[in-house]
């Protein structure tokens, strides 16, 4: 199975979830989605990244996500620790956990990286876009907990970057100034970027966001 890359389609399945089975193209329809892997049931990381990702449940809607978890444990399992993190972090999953006992989704999207652990998934994050391909990945080792706010951050860089001609700089986050991507010259900025910007060298121009 080969490595999934930035670009590539990202694969289909047919699972069970804690919603019922799940056609990923056919679930994701129109929208984004998140898919991101998680070691084990009833493990203490995990519990608050789920806890943490039902709470940003609107920031998610708002930009047109749909989240997806995966663990390679059942459904019944699945059912009996949301239970558990709505009781230790204060909110419901309000969202997918897919069963993955025979570890298709994870071997699809080559969660298992058998020099870490033969048994468990790494932690990976991945980006999909309404074109169904992969937009980002992102893989943490089972002792780290993901930053949820970062994707978020992503979400909003790679929505805004699939609209404009920019890209954005270090750090940045939803309604700070953007980059000019190079590929546009001056004079053709001149159209597309009404508000102007300040060229620090011919190939760093910065642009207020310009759907602000
Ligand atoms: C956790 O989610 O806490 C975890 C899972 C597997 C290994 C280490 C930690």
């Amino acid at each position: 199975m080969a490595t999934l890359r930035l670009g590539d389609t990202a694969p289909d399945f047919t699972q069970d979830s804690t919603e019922g089975p799940i056609q990923f193209h056919k679930w994701l329809g129109d929208s984004w989605g998140v898919l991101f892997s998680h070691p084990k049931d009833f493990t203490p990381v995990c519990t608050t990244e789920l806890g943490y990702t039902a709470k940003l449940k609107d920031e998610f809607a708002k930009r047109n996500v749909k989240v997806l978890a995966v663990s390679v444990d059942a459904v019944r399992e699945h059912k009996a620790w949301v239970g558990d993190i709505e009781e230790t972090q204060g909110f419901k999953v309000n969202f997918p956990i897919l069963a993955d006992p025979d570890r298709k989704v994870a071997d699809l999207y080559d969660m298992i990286h058998p020099n870490a652990s033969d048994t468990l998934t790494v932690r990976s994050v991945f980006i999909i876009g309404p074109d169904k391909k992969v937009k980002l990945t992102l893989t943490y080792p089972a002792s780290t907990g993901r930053n949820v706010d970062e994707i978020i951050r992503v979400l909003d860089s790679l929505q805004l970057t699939a609209d404009y001609s920019v890209a954005t700089p270090v750090n940045w986050t939803d309604g700070e100034d953007v980059i000019i991507v190079t590929a546009v010259s001056d004079e053709d900025a001149k159209g597309r970027f009404p508000k102007g910007w300040k060229a620090l060298k011919p190939y760093l121009r910065v642009t207020p966001q310009p759907n602000r």
